[in-house]
């Protein structure tokens, strides 16, 4: 296939439907399929599509028609998109690529699990005990330490996963990204509607949805229940990380910004909810084999719901193999499309600031997060050290970048009515005012709110029990490389002409825009 290149020689996405494909599979990821059916039912049950749905739309679709409208007006990833916006804002937008450098790293690290699953799927080879399989036999958990005991069915597919992603990151936008999602989002959301009419037909499946959906108010008073759905809308929608202002920047000049969003986030949460129903569906069968109730199963959140917990229930089901074969292969392809949507963002944000080539910069940039990630993630000490480093960087990297975001577009640089006639201006979709008081007023005061309590409560109690060199190094140490990562590259000269200099279309005769220039 042929690249497409716009007016201004930058690669785009063939057509809008190839944009929403990309950014639909950027979307729905591991976050859709193993985090939400567990939060959710942790978090209220049918209560939580409360706060889940304020979240989704006060901060949720508002700061994704945000990064948006700053990708597609200033055609650049995130550092040089916000520095065209305001030049001071670059190291913003590095702190997202550093960010999401440090999800990627980790990302690949459940990928890899699901190939190996995958394998395993076809023999059931995590045999009757899968908890001690998954922790014990499969990652070799050990102590709370820094081990450097290589765990080879870990470290072989991870390398495998690594390499899968360079070459799709080099052959670039159209031929690589675009290509993969085109076959993989329409197969993913077969592949998964198969896996729930399956789990639907399942003796107790009634009842897990019963435990699922079945609410429980009390829980809509507590503050970590919408803490928790702002997290998961975030995650869940890869906003915020600088992502889809790269993925936006792709897109051509005409292009209905505003509507494709909102093809996306009803994708994404459509998914969400699907997979939830599927996910309670299997476990009310699980409950039901055992003579219990769904509340009584252990296991429902995280890694251990689907690597453990589903296995488990795979052993049990009638024709298991193809149900598993299918499960781990949708985990795949889910996990697949969000992590190279990482990659491209990072990649194409080095390339323009070093000036590299994109192939050149899908290379470096692989091979380093590659290396990263299979050191640090192959190892025996593996598991812990994900857990921890996703805890501060989604509850508090995403969360300190969205207020800043927020802050700077809003409040200081005053660029919001701008972006609001740019997205008006391309799409059919009007934004009012209210899109301002959102991302002014609504979702930063309910972010600065959950930081304040997240912060208080790892200071205070710490993690999972977990040594405090421990947190100190994986965990806090986690936010200190994302900023010291930030300020190095911010620091770092442009490589030839400021490329800041730069002429936004269409011409909204903004006074600020053209000052901030000079
Ligand atoms: N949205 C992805 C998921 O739900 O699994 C994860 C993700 C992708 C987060 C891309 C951040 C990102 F930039």
């Amino acid at each position: 296939m042929a690249k497409n290149v716009g007016a201004d020689g930058r690669e785009t996405w063939s057509s809008s439907t190839g944009f929403i494909l990309a950014a639909v599979g950027s979307a729905v990821g591991l976050g859709n399929i193993w985090r939400f059916p567990g939060v959710a039912y942790d978090s209220g049950g049918g209560a939580f599509l409360i706060p889940y749905l304020c979240a989704l739309l006060t901060a949720g679709i508002p700061i994704l028609f945000l990064d948006y409208a700053i990708g597609h007006r200033y055609r650049a990833t995130a550092p040089l998109a916000y520095r065209r916006m305001a030049k001071k804002t670059e190291a913003l937008g590095w702190f997202q690529i550093v960010l999401s450098f440090v999800i990627a790293v980790y990302y690949a690290a459940v990928i890899a699990w699901a190939c190996s699953y995958f394998v395993y799927a076809f023999d059931l080879r995590w045999g009757q005990d899968t908890l001690n399989f998954f922790v014990g036999e499969y990652l070799q958990v050990g102590d709370p330490e820094i081990s450097t005991t290589i765990v080879p069915a870990v470290a072989i597919p991870l390398v495998l996963v690594w390499i899968a992603v360079l070459v799709v990151i080099a052959l670039g936008v159209t031929n690589g990204v675009q290509r993969i999602n085109v076959i993989f989002i329409p197969l993913l959301f077969i592949a998964f509607i198969g896996l729930v009419l399956r789990a639907l037909t399942l003796p107790g499946a009634a009842e897990g949805l019963n435990a699922l959906f079945t609410p429980d108010w009390s829980a809509l008073a507590d503050l970590s229940v919408w803490i928790a759905a702002y997290s998961q809308i975030f995650f869940s929608l890869s906003i915020a990380f600088g992502i889809m202002v790269t993925y936006a920047s792709f897109q051509k000049r005409k292009a209905n910004m505003t509507s494709s969003g909102l093809v996306v986030a009803f994708a994404n949460s459509s998914f969400e909810i699907l997979a939830g129903i599927g996910v309670f569906a299997t476990l009310g069968f699980m409950a039901h084999q055992a003579s219990t109730s769904v509340g009584e199963l252990e296991g429902l959140t995280g890694p251990i719901l689907s690597f453990v917990t589903f296995p488990a229930v795979i052993n049990e089901m009638p024709g298991g193999t193809i149900f598993g074969v299918v499960f781990f292969a949708s985990l795949i392809m889910a996990g697949f499309t969000s992590i190279i949507s990482i990659l491209l963002g990072v990649a194409a944000s080095v390339s323009e600031k070093f000036g590299l080539s994109s192939t050149m910069s899908a290379i470096l940039v692989s091979v380093i997060c590659g290396t990263i990630s299979v050191t640090l993630f192959s190892t025996t000490s593996g598991l812990l050290a994900l857990d921890t480093v996703d805890q501060w960087a989604n509850n508090i990297g995403i969360v300190v970048s969205a207020i800043a975001m927020a802050i700077l577009v809003v409040w200081v640089y005053r660029r919001s009515e701008l972006l609001r006639s740019h997205l008006n201006a391309v799409s059919t979709f009007k934004v009012g005012r209210w899109w301002i008081a959102m991302i002014g007023i609504v979702a930063p005061v309910f972010l600065s709110i959950m930081l304040i309590d997240k912060l208080r409560s790892l200071i205070m109690d710490g993690y999972e029990d977990l040594p405090q060199w421990y947190l100190g190094l994986f965990g806090w140490g986690t936010i200190a490389f994302v900023l010291v990562g930030a300020a190095i590259l911010t620091m770092i000269p442009w490589n030839g002409r400021d490329k800041a200099d730069f002429t936004p279309w269409p011409p909204l005769g903004d006074r600020a825009e053209e000052e901030a220039r000079r």
